[in-house]
């Protein structure tokens, strides 16, 4: 059988991303299933994660598999100085899938190369985390009952924001039209806007947050400043704080618009929101089991 790793959301067609929503709305409604029977799963978390992991582990579970790994790397041989090749030919051994978040970007396709077993990328650095994007559009599709013709609004870090990048290529299939509210320092790279040019895709660039930008969002995508990926702190202290959503700016949004975030959240929205019937950042979250289900056993089931 040809092995099947999830590594980029790019490597995905629209046919895909439905196929797995489909599964994610199955696995809503029958989470507990027995597909991963006799199966070992390895959660490889060399950078922290409360979310991801979890709701992985907890997918696995729900799968009837086992899991085995670790969510700090400083307590693996790798702290002794054993390579990451090393390292997933080791677990190779031990696993029938790995699931790992690694800082350096590239490092999940690296790991998808180098072993025979699927590789699940839980996040690599600033470039991809396309689990993240399952739920989210999985979360788009359930509160706005399609996924086509949206405006989606994304707020925040769109430089280093792994969960943008992804959302943003895997939203591509279904004639979005795109927001990017970020300081000059954090723009989208120009990488992104290329692709959204080659694929005909409109967007607008704007630096302040503004009360047209969120009234006409069907979707409105925060993101956290990540402190861990300056290496000027200097830099971090300027903008970390530069957009905070309150509960106010909502007055004249849409009625179907939702507020997103991948979690965690700092400061970028205020506590007032999470009451407002358009904050759906709590209810995302648990969608990532379910699409996680969906990953997980399309990846050791493929067909
Ligand atoms: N959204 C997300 O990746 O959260 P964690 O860092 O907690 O896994």
């Amino acid at each position: 059988m040809k092995k099947k790793s999830f590594v980029s959301i790019a490597d995905c067609s629209k046919e895909d991303i439905l196929h797995l929503i489909q599964k994610a709305e199955f696995f809503e409604q029958h989470p507990n299933q027995k597909l991963l029977e006799g199966k070992v799963c390895a959660t490889l978390f060399f950078e922290p994660s409360t979310r991801t992991r979890l709701s992985f582990e907890t997918a696995v579970n729900r799968l009837g598999g086992r899991v085995i790994g670790f969510s700090d790397a400083s307590t693996t041989s790798s702290s002794k100085g054993e390579t990451l090749k090393d390292t997933i030919k080791m677990v190779s051994n031990y696993a029938d899938v790995i699931i790992m978040r690694h800082h350096l970007e590239g490092a999940a396709r690296y790991a998808s190369e180098i072993t025979d077993i699927p590789v699940i990328n839980a996040g690599d650095g600033a470039n991809q985390h396309p689990s993240q994007t399952m739920l989210d559009i999985y979360s788009i599709y359930k509160t706005q009952g399609t996924l086509n013709n949206l405006k989606i609004t994304m707020v925040g870090d769109l430089k280093y924001g792994r969960t943008v990048h992804s959302l943003l290529t895997g939203m591509s299939h279904f004639n979005p039209t795109f927001c990017f509210v970020a300081p000059e320092e954090l723009r989208l790279p120009d990488i992104y806007k290329q692709f959204l040019d080659e694929h005909g895709i409109r967007y607008s660039e704007h630096t302040d947050f503004s009360p047209e930008v969120i009234n006409q969002s069907d979707i409105l995508y925060m993101t956290r400043v990540q402190r861990e990926r300056f290496t000027d702190l200097m830099e971090y202290e300027k903008v970390k704080n530069v957009y905070v959503l309150t509960n106010k700016m909502l007055d004249n949004s849409k009625e179907n618009l939702r507020i997103l975030h991948p979690l965690p959240r700092v400061n970028e929205i205020a506590q007032d929101v999470d009451d407002n019937p358009k904050a759906y950042y709590f209810e995302q979250a648990r969608n990532g089991v379910f699409a996680r289900e969906a990953i997980i056993s399309s990846v050791l089931n493929p067909n």
